[in-house]
């Protein structure tokens, strides 16, 4: 992704079948992979996977590629599928590859013996693909292709070697239908001799003979339904009419059409869908009744019994509609429908079939935006069917009534929630002064730790506002367990439970019992088992153990001392509290640090890197926390996590020299980018597509639960700490440097702690308590920013004094807290998984392996 071209804003499947078929992920097997030659054994077609660097990193053929050569890479999927999508990407192998296809044509079959060569909607074959070999670029395929077998043909314009890596993105297609026939679509003529719409079925892949379509395919089934007015298009750049196949009465020799439509295998059929133009004004209606015949296998003669049905016209409201067709659970491997002209002309933009087979029900994907479906009854076979055309009470009424009271119902649902936000607002308005007030500040001098406490006064619990009495644990009271019990026996409960595991799966960096937690009424962490990757210029402030310079010694880091004089500064990164972050230029790096070492790109014997430096007047805290960081991430080896790859410890200032992350952070990637559609398309928007956030999110969750697994607690999730590559990877890291970009999402508490509470679990807030369950928390605060592509800032509205009242409500847990909203394009699913990262209960909340586990089909499916 990244450099996506896109997209048509269609209804429809294309709009939501795009969900990677498994090259990547290996759910397509070697064996389904073939191609027609190979240069090596180890650049076969099993190599071909997007994203994968196995064997020599792509599928090569054979030889330089000359412009006249067909070779093919091919992927049977093992079903028929609505391929929408397909992502190419070159050979990079750790960068030591450099061959791509800048341009590429599909061919696809449905049964593995003929093949067709795909065409857009314009007639073109070859489509663009990539300029480098390690960027992906997605291609949506318009029109989408129904098939099993897919060949990509590599195509270049002068001998060339080329090597692909490929994912295809689609969905099953459970209609099951593999051609329909029919007489070709006619035009319309304004006046004889100028046609203003053609009505032909523009993208049909079978074959076209004296007037008539037969074996293929076409706009029937691509998954684009017609207008309201058959005269405008959804698609650019074609003529008018085009999203309709239409024929005029009389034309055909008959009053009706009659199409065949053949299937896989043989189903039992309880509906067919049709979706037709019915504007009336223009001589245009939907059928009046279609006859339709069975046939149990394709040798067989049609059953003499037909299906019949019979529409209620409608000459008062000109929408395209579809019309639910029964079909009565019929056996069939083949139907024939004869469809009744009620009008001048009749237009469809869309057929599909619901359908069982062995006895398993399958739907198929319908369209769902266009205007209210007319679903007709099936008429009793015994009851001869009325013709009710012109007849007052249509079809449409129950549906109006029904549109109505979901209308008002909507309404008053809007009018309680508006009048209980303003009842919450201002309840919260009132109570945060307060609550700040008694809430200091103070930093242990012996140590780093920051103790959050309220002043020695006695605390003071609100009567005015008894729906907001305040829970605010950070009271001494609250962090004496004997207290904390008699105050709230619950929150005791709870603070036992989540302080010391309280059942959680994973290993909790704060085991212990509440006595220890609470001991010298500060809330302890266990000093020797917290680490943390926040550094100096990350959020260590508030919450990490002080190391004294001793138990920290060079033996402890295992990560190599690099000469300094060999980085050359190139431009400023970011800056910190403590220090700043440079891009700089690392000359001798790649040998420096040997073979295998995970390099970017590199110019000559040089790397560009980020280096990380402490300011040379940097209190010793400051300094111990910068050699923490450094012996904390010189262990940490994932491909999720920003990788350390030396430092400059042995004088002054200190650093430590990280990859370079060319995409900045993902906070700012994602604001500066719109979700794909014809519009981002048409003007050159950078955009991106929600499988790209479904892939970021699953990256994340992979970088989390790698450090989850080692106990680490990272404290500071959030966007604005991932980092992006070129190849638009995802890496965690924490650098403080984002304090001064985005102080504002930091909250200040009376000195120099500053706090994400935008992004932190209430036990955090109100405990102090950090673990890898409220890391989960703040993955569901980066999961939600994702999907409102950083737009806003969590709790845009609520005021940092009112994020914090409602924690306490978020503890009290009495349905008063205000969660996030969910994202307007955020699949329902994944706003579910949000929540759960939010429950209450700590133990009740996912595991980073589950959300991993849970995120990573949404992309593969
Ligand atoms: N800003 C902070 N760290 C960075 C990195 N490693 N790469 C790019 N930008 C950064």
């Amino acid at each position: 992704y990244g450099c996506c071209t896109f997209l048509m804003i269609i209804d429809g499947p294309q709009a939501h079948c795009r969900y990677p078929l498994g090259m990547e992920d290996g759910r397509i097997k070697d064996h389904d992979i073939t191609a027609s030659s190979q240069w090596y054994e180890t650049t076969g077609p099993q190599y071909a996977r997007l994203n994968r660097e196995e064997g020599d990193g792509a599928w090569c053929p054979a030889g330089l590629l000359q412009p006249s050569d067909t070779q093919y890479l091919q992927v049977d999927l093992g079903q028929l599928t609505f391929l929408t999508v397909v992502g190419t990407q070159g050979r990079y192998a750790r960068n030591s590859g450099n061959e791509f296809a800048r341009m590429y044509r599909l061919n696809y079959s449905r049964d593995g013996l003929l093949w067709k060569s795909w065409k857009n909607r314009l007639g073109d074959k070859i489509m663009k693909a990539n300029d480098n070999s390690y960027a992906s670029v997605i291609k949506d395929l318009h029109p989408p292709v129904i098939s099993r077998f897919i060949r990509l043909i590599p195509v270049t314009q002068v001998p060339n070697t080329v090597c692909m890596r490929v994912e295809l993105y689609g969905c099953p297609w459970h209609d099951g239908l593999i051609s329909y026939s029919s007489p070709e679509g006619q035009q319309m003529y304004s006046s004889p001799g100028y046609p203003i719409v053609s009505l032909n079925d523009s993208t049909y892949d079978g074959v076209h003979e004296r007037r008539k379509l037969s074996g293929g395919l076409g706009q029937l089934t691509d998954g684009v339904i017609g207008q309201d007015d058959f005269l405008v298009t959804r698609q650019y750049h074609v003529w008018q009419g085009y999203d309709y196949v239409g024929w005029k009465n009389g034309s055909l020799g008959s009053g009706h059409v009659e199409m065949e439509f053949v299937f896989d295998k043989q189903r039992n059929f309880t509906s067919m869908k049709v979706h037709c133009n019915n504007m009336f004004q223009s001589g245009v209606k939907i059928f009046s009744s279609v006859s339709c015949s069975f046939k149990p296998r394709l040798l067989a003669n049609w059953e003499a019994e037909p299906a019949e049905f019979h529409t209620v016209l409608d000459d008062r409201n000109p929408s395209a509609r579809y019309v639910t067709v029964p079909l009565g659970r019929r056996t069939a491997k083949a139907l024939r429908c004869r469809f009744t002209f009620a009008d001048m002309w009749m237009m469809f933009s869309e057929i599909s079939f619901q359908s069982g087979e062995k006895g398993r029900w399958v739907n198929t994907v319908i369209p769902t935006q266009m205007t209210p479906v007319v679903t007709s009854a099936w008429p009793n076979e015994e009851t001869t069917n009325p013709s009710v055309e012109g007849q007052p009470d249509n079809g449409n009424t129950p549906v109006l009534i029904g549109c109505l009271v979901t209308i008002i119902l909507l309404l008053v649902v809007i009018i309680f929630l508006i009048l209980r936000c303003q009842y919450v607002c201002k309840v919260l308005e009132k109570a945060p002064r307060r609550i700040l007030e008694e809430v200091t500040v103070r930093l242990s001098s012996s140590s780093d730790t920051v103790i959050l406490q309220t002043p020695p006064v006695p605390p003071r619990v609100s009567q005015m506002d008894p729906p907001y009495e305040r829970i605010f644990l950070l009271d001494p009271q609250y962090q004496d367990p004997a207290a904390l019990r008699n105050k709230l026996p619950e929150l005791s409960q709870s603070a036992e439970a989540s302080a010391c595991g309280g059942g959680y799966a994973e290993p909790d960096v704060t085991q212990c019992t509440p006595h220890q937690c609470f001991h010298n009424s500060v809330p302890h962490y266990a000093e020797t088992d917290i680490v943390s990757l926040q550094g100096v210029t990350g959020s260590n402030m508030y919450a990490v153990p002080a190391l004294t310079v001793d138990s920290l010694t060079r033996k402890d880091i295992s990560v190599a001392e690099f000469p300094r004089h060999r980085l050359f500064f190139r431009e400023k990164l970011g800056e910190g509290q403590f220090g700043e972050v440079h891009l700089c230029e690392a000359e001798g790096l790649p040998e420096f640090l040997g073979e295998g070492a995970p390099l970017p790109d590199r110019d000559g014997r040089s790397v560009l890197v980020a280096v990380k430096q402490l300011r040379a007047d940097a209190t010793n805290n400051a300094r111990n926390d910068f050699l923490k960081e450094i012996k904390i991430m010189s262990r940490l080896n994932d491909p999720n996590i920003i990788q350390l790859l030396c430092v400059c410890v042995s004088s002054d200032p200190l650093c430590m020299v990280t990859e370079y992350m060319e995409n900045g952070d993902l906070n700012m990637f994602l604001s500066q980018r719109e979700m794909e559609s014809t519009l981002t398309h048409a003007n050159n928007i950078p955009s991106v597509s929600l499988s790209d956030l479904l892939h970021m999110s699953v990256q994340i969750s992979s970088g989390m639960r790698y450090l989850a697994s080692l106990n680490f607690v990272h404290r500071d999730l959030a966007t604005r700490n991932c980092l992006l590559d070129r190849r638009l990877t995802i890496k965690i890291a924490d650098f403080g440097m984002s304090r001064n970009l985005y102080s504002s999402d930091y909250y200040r508490i009376q000195g120099r702690a500053v706090l994400p509470i935008r992004w932190m679990a209430w036990e955090s807030i109100l405990l102090g308590k950090f673990t890898t369950a409220s890391d989960v928390w703040a993955f569901g605060v980066t999961l939600w920013e994702i999907f409102t592509l950083c737009k806003e800032q969590p709790y845009s509205l609520l005021s940092d004094e009112q994020v914090i009242e409602n924690t306490g409500e978020f503890f009290r847990n009495q349905g008063r807290q205000i969660f996030l909203f969910p994202p307007p394009l955020c699949p329902s699913s994944l706003f579910e998984l949000m929540m759960r990262c939010w429950d209450r209960d700590i133990a009740d909340r996912p595991t980073f392996e589950g959300l991993y586990q849970a995120l990573r089909p949404h992309v593969a499916l």
